[in-house]
């Protein structure tokens, strides 16, 4: 069904958006538009805005933004159609009907479902019925309650091959076929797909059967023997007992995905409601895209053995591309060789809701899953350790999140191989004394500051200290290579920093005046202004955390410096661009956000947007720059 923008356009104006919000969250009038506390994030104070006007809400915070379709969508969990279908009711409007062909499409999946209906009510009779007395017996050695049974609607196929053609009679045979609950081969009568199976049906998100899983009484192959894909059942875009799960999610606000259905309906039986399972296939970008749309951040039940952790993994790079603020992936690990049904088991619905306690975020997953993948020793190691992370960042749509990502591997990494500061001791870096227990390339007089996380320095500031770091950092770089004081002398004259200690340092620096004398290391040339000394220099005063870049950090005295020196330099007319033309944009979006704020129109909203992405990409080449050249 294709609906014109012209149509849609229309719904929207006859929808009062404050009032379709205004039943779901508190809305507070704030001239011509409303407020609330974002109900996309969590917040204390309202940034979240409703125009009536505009037919758009916003949120300053998240970004979240969208019209009362979206509304519909994004808050209340609908799919578009039915978004769609919701508003035109409220509105008085008929949704167009579909061209014929679609009408055509829609009718012949009309009789597909009596079909699976027809289907359905013989397997669960012949489950209640005297041939059904072997999978009834199969049913309750797996511990299944006759509760439980009605409620998924459990059936038993006999072992025959015309049964279904036979008591479905008043469906025709191709019906039958292209409902995938006859198979057709060439040469033969049409024949019943499942034979001698415990028949579990599929249902759609609104309890339709558009499927079935045909399970083996005990052993035998294939265990499992599910519909194949028809109009009605693409295996790739149906997640089973979500039908169940959406409204128990909502209650519960989580969603748990496990591997098998059985296992879905065993937690089920457990007081697990909100648990939904892919059929036999890895979950598909559509699949979590459906996940997403009940919850921010579904959390998915693996076996921990070794073909359960490649599962999980292939999720994580599934879902790495997709990720959107706010939105991720969460995920619980079992005792390996186990599923959630053998868990119930064996150690009872506590060991599984502690295991969901203890399930991992994304970035966590994926950290200990590369840092447990090889062994560590060498620096080669390290490197590829690194570069696995990196690929994984790499593929990260969403620019924000990948940035956060980047951090998060950084630190960790800082972490991981002891560069953090508490290797050092407290007692200040004027002496730079090494105190942690080292490891080689630590040792013989190597002195290296402490390297700060990017993100973290950088996020703990405030435009003010931000200044400041930059400029002190820039300073100490410039003392270092006067030469670019020279190169770069009109970007700097035009650059005026609040701190008189600092503005008289650029001023004696930019008349010509040489820094006062180090002195020059016999070796390598260089000043021997100790690296300490350097790093104490392109400190902030106290508190203010320092930005430590390749040009603010020399190498260690004696160290072959040309490599060194070279990026030093780039790095420095980098940092000089970022400091003299970072306040101008700060200043810009600072009114820029209100003006929104006082007048949202689409406009003023692009601006504040585009603002906000100049400054993060400031902030990010920022960033690129304190990279430790180590790693
Ligand atoms: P499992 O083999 O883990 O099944 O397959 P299970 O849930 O533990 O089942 P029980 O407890 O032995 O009865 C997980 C899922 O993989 C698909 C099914 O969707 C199943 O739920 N599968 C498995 C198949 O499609 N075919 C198979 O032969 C096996
Ligand atoms: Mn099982």
């Amino acid at each position: 069904m294709s609906l014109s923008p012209q149509w849609l356009d229309q719904l929207k104006d006859r929808t009062s958006l404050s009032s379709l919000i205004g039943r779901s969250i508190k809305l507070t009038k704030a001239g011509r538009e409303y407020k609330a506390c974002c109900p996309f994030h969590n917040e204390k104070s309202p940034s979240f805005t409703v125009s009536e006007e505009k037919g758009f809400y916003h949120c300053f915070g998240c970004q979240k933004h969208g019209s009362a379709i979206d509304w519909m969508i994004d808050y209340g969990g609908l799919d578009f159609m039915d978004a769609v279908k919701a508003l035109a009711d409220e509105a008085g409007m008929d949704v167009p009907a579909p061209d014929p062909q679609a009408a055509r499409r829609a009718e012949k999946r009309a009789s597909l479902h009596d079909v699976m209906e027809a289907a359905q009510e013989r397997y669960a009779e012949k489950l209640r019925g005297l041939e059904g007395a072997g999978a009834r017996g199969y049913l309750e050695q797996r511990g299944l309650s006759p509760a439980t049974l009605t409620a998924f609607g459990f059936g038993f196929a006999p072992d025959e091959r015309g049964g279904t053609t036979r008591e479905l009679s008043r469906f025709e045979i191709p019906q039958l076929i292209e409902a995938g609950v006859l198979i057709d081969v060439e040469g033969k009568q049409p024949y019943d797909r499942f034979r001698g199976r415990v028949m579990i049906p599929i249902r759609d998100i609104r309890g339709r059967v558009i499927a079935f899983g045909g399970r083996v009484l005990g052993d035998g192959e294939p265990k499992y023997l599910n519909s194949p894909d028809t109009p009605l059942f693409d295996k790739g875009r149906t997640l089973y007992n979500l039908d169940k799960a959406a409204p128990a999610g909502r209650q519960t606000g989580r969603m748990i995905v496990v591997e098998g259905y059985m296992d879905a309906i065993a937690l089920a039986q457990a007081g697990f409601h909100d648990v939904v399972a892919p059929l036999g296939t890895a979950l598909t970008e559509t699949q979590i895209e459906m996940l997403w749309k009940q919850v921010e951040c579904p959390i998915l039940c693996f076996d921990g053995d070794s073909a359960g952790q490649r599962a999980a993994m292939r999720a994580a790079s599934r879902a790495l591309p997709l990720l959107r603020p706010g939105h991720s992936l969460a995920f619980a690990t079992l005792p390996a060789g186990q599923d959630p049904d053998d868990l119930l088991r064996s150690a009872g619905p506590r060991a599984f809701a502690e295991l969901l306690e203890r399930a991992e975020p994304l970035v966590e997953r994926l950290w200990n899953h590369e840092r447990a993948a090889a062994p560590l020793s060498t620096p080669e190691q390290r490197a590829a350790l690194k570069a696995r992370l990196n690929e994984h960042v790499r593929t990260i749509g969403d620019d924000d999140i990948r940035h956060h990502y980047n951090d998060a591997f950084r630190e960790r990494i800082d972490t991981l191989f002891a560069r953090a500061p508490k290797r050092y001791a407290g007692g200040g870096y004027g002496g730079g004394k090494f105190v942690g227990r080292g490891r080689g390339q630590q040792r013989g007089g190597q002195w290296k500051p402490p390297i700060p996380p990017a993100s973290a320095a950088l996020k703990g500031l405030n435009t003010a200290s931000f200044d400041h770091s930059i400029t002190r950092a820039v300073i100490a770089g410039l003392e270092r290579f006067p030469d670019i004081a020279n190169t770069h002398f009109e970007m700097l004259s035009d650059y005026h920093p609040v701190d008189t200690d600092l503005a008289q340092r650029l001023d004696t620096m930019l008349s010509g005046t040489p820094a006062p004398s180090k002195g020059l290391d016999p070796e390598g040339g260089y000043p021997i202004s100790t690296t300490a000394e350097l790093y104490n220099r392109a400190h902030g005063p106290n508190g203010v955390e320092p930005l430590i870049f390749s040009f603010n950090r020399q190498a260690a005295p004696g160290a072959a410096p040309s490599g060194d020196e070279e990026r030093a330099k780039r790095d420095l007319c980098e940092a000089i661009r970022v400091m003299v033309e970072r306040p101008a944009i700060e200043a810009a979006l600072e009114r820029a956000t209100r003006a929104a704020e006082t007048n949202l129109t689409e406009d003023s909203y692009a601006e504040q947007q585009r603002l906000r992405a100049v400054r993060e990409e400031f902030d990010r080449r920022l960033a690129d720059l304190m990279q430790d050249e180590d790693f």
